[in-house]
């Protein structure tokens, strides 16, 4: 059923660390507004309510039958992701997710083939694509500044979390890991800019199975890891590329670049994937210096939370621009085949594995549908 709408409504499930950013990055696009929130600590979900000037309910079922709810953001931590998703989607609503998608690959498919089955819209962040670095980047490599791309390098080094958070142990235990921590920023760079993984090789261990936390307000001591914290792996791109990732929270220190390009023409550098709009620079075969590309398209970050984190919310926009036609480009079945990827350097693999899911590659972005008035939309 098309309906007329002024502005697609939202509803924001769990309301910790994440929501502020979202509460506030939301605001910013014209076709969007906040309906409610909730969480499983009503406390929380009051003082969000209070602090963001939003309507606090009870529970997940009572926010999606509030007036005017068309999408719920699932803010939840990654261990709860499966649960609250299967829960969102089962009021018929549709659905957006933080990532990772679910904390592993079997949990996440069977949620994808369910909101296809409900005829409801799915999709996950990472969503930093979409910004001007990674519309950049995409399009230096379709329109060949590089040649073709040989290989691809991305070095996701996450760590020394123990000495400022005061309880990291969600990134020691299944559900965390480098891998699927950070790694979502940068597979989800990788396969926007070079289309789908056709297979992984990865080797992956534990670092130190003990991490002491440091922080004066710690609330733990120390941590015993369970999964692996340091992976190293060799992706073969259907289009031919290779790519080399390591994904550790056992390198403290480096000189590493974010991600690169490696084109039979030049070099392209692309900045830390878990921004929107850090400069894209390229380094042609037998140039002297490294050049700044132009943005293709106008910048996401007009705004950081008090808390130093960008704001968020393209990713919801999308969806929302989706419901009225335009292409899904953080859609849950981009997020699955990045997930898969994903757990295989996670975890290590017996010899190569050959990836069981593919995708296209999300459409580049013009980044009007950021302030489209959504007058027309096709929710049921
Ligand atoms: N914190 C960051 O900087 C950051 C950045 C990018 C993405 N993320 C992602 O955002 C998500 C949330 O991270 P966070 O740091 O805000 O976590 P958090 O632990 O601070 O907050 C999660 C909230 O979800 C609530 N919750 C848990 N289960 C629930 C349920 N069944 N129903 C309703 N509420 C429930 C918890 O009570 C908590 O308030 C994660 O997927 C994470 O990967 C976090």
């Amino acid at each position: 059923m098309t309906v007329q709408k002024d502005r697609i409504g939202v509803g924001i499930v769990g309301c910790g660390n994440i929501s502020g950013a979202y509460f506030r990055g939301l605001e910013r696009f014209d076709g969007l507004r906040i309906v409610g929130c909730t969480d499983l600590s009503q406390e929380l979900a009051q003082a969000a309510g209070e602090r963001y000037g939003v309507p606090v309910f009870a529970s997940v079922e009572e926010l999606a039958a509030a007036e005017g709810v068309d999408i719920l953001v699932n803010l939840t931590p990654p261990l709860a992701h499966e649960s609250v998703t299967r829960a969102l989607l089962a009021t018929g609503k549709h659905v957006f997710t933080e990532k990772p998608l679910t904390a592993s690959f079997a949990t996440a498919a069977p949620l994808v083939a369910e909101a296809r089955e409900r005829g409801v819209l799915f999709g996950s962040a990472p969503d930093t694509f979409l910004g001007s670095a990674g519309q950049t980047a995409r399009a230096a490599v379709d329109e060949g500044l590089i040649g073709e791309v040989i290989g691809a390098s991305a070095f996701v080094t996450h760590s020394k979390a123990e000495l400022w958070h005061p309880d990291p142990t969600f990134l020691f235990i299944p559900g965390g890991g480098p891998a699927l921590d950070m790694g979502p920023y940068y597979i989800a760079a990788l396969v926007n800019l070079l289309g789908p993984v056709a297979s992984v090789s990865a080797r992956a261990r534990i670092g130190s199975t003990v991490r002491p936390v440091s922080t004066p307000e710690r609330r733990v001591e120390s941590i015993d890891v369970t999964i692996p914290t340091h992976a190293s792996a060799t992706l073969d791109f259907a289009s031919g590329a290779i790519g080399t990732v390591l994904a550790s929270f056992d390198v403290w220190d480096h000189n590493l670049p974010f991600i690169e390009l490696y084109g039979s023409k030049g070099t392209l550098s692309v900045p830390d994937p878990n921004n929107y709009d850090d400069a894209v620079r390229v380094r042609l075969h037998g140039e002297g210096e490294w050049r700044e590309l132009p943005p293709v398209i106008d910048g996401f970050t007009d705004g950081l939370l008090e808390e130093l984190l960008p704001l968020r919310g393209p990713g919801v926009a999308d969806l929302a621009a989706a419901l009225t036609g335009e292409p899904h480009r953080t859609s849950a079945d981009f997020a699955l085949h990045v997930l898969e990827v994903l757990d295989a350097i996670a975890n290590g693999t017996d010899g190569v594995h050959t990836l069981t899911t593919t995708c296209e590659r999300p459409a580049p972005s013009t980044g009007t549908w950021r302030s489209a008035s959504l007058e027309e939309t096709a929710i049921a």
